[in-house]
């Protein structure tokens, strides 16, 4: 899909981290894909962490894909900036000079997208947010010890992800399919942030049997047909 977007004239990926994109990344390290006139706008980072930090979004971006697939330009929020007001603005600047063709979303298990949680405003920018119990719990198999997870981040606001022009989310697992069912087939609401999806025109899912196994029109479709 990311192949395509590029033959398509796709400049700028909205990238995000997380266990879900790792095999996404692994499958075009593994390609001839060339985003050297590519630039990648990131989704978030934790607060505290520089990229020499093993559990940054920025040492795993680069660790997982920059290294490898080199891009012209790679933005991420700076977790150690001194003054976390001004990296939100200067985020959004980057943000709105580099408009994002192509955003791949993962999902919390409460339904988060980047780490907007639930309560955000869907109009809000680039923001600083307490991480909720249930993101600090699943994050946590990153970290040594559960009170090692930062316990704020930097993450895109949902008004920026919905400005972009093509958006993939992926979800797998059986812990995601509440979240997925909610986003799909639930109200548009704060609660679930993953569900403001419902109103942008050009998204596309892509999940496993378990992710989709609570949805209510649920066919497994054999593999030629997909
Ligand atoms: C973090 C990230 C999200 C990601 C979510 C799910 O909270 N900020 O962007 O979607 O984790 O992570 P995982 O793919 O590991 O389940």
């Amino acid at each position: 899909m990311l192949e395509q977007g590029l033959k398509d004239g796709a400049k700028v990926f909205g990238l995000a981290t997380g266990s879900t994109p790792e095999t996404l990344y692994q499958e075009l390290n593994k390609s001839n894909v060339d985003f050297t006139n590519s630039i990648s706008v990131n989704l978030d980072e934790y607060v505290g962490l520089g990229k020499e930090d093993k559990q940054s979004y920025s040492y795993f971006m680069n660790d997982r894909l920059f290294d490898t697939k080199p891009f012209k330009e790679n933005y991420l929020p700076d977790g150690k900036a001194s003054d976390l007001d001004k990296e939100c603005e200067k985020y959004n600047e980057i943000i709105a000079k580099n408009p994002i063709d192509i955003q791949i979303l993962g999902i919390g298990q409460n339904g988060h997208i980047g780490f907007n949680e639930p309560g955000t405003n869907f109009d809000v920018e680039t923001q600083v947010v307490d991480l909720t119990e249930s993101t600090i719990n699943a994050n946590k198999k990153y970290f040594d010890n559960i009170e090692e997870v930062p316990s704020q981040a930097l993450s895109m606001g949902i008004g920026s992800i919905m400005k972009s022009k093509k958006i993939v989310l992926i979800a797998y697992g059986l812990e995601k399919s509440d979240a997925i069912k909610n986003m799909i087939e639930g109200s548009v609401t704060k609660d679930v942030p993953a569900s403001v999806l419902q109103k942008h025109n050009d998204v596309t899912v892509i999940i496993d049997k378990d992710a989709a196994s609570k949805l209510s029109i649920f066919m497994v479709l054999p593999f030629q047909q997909i």
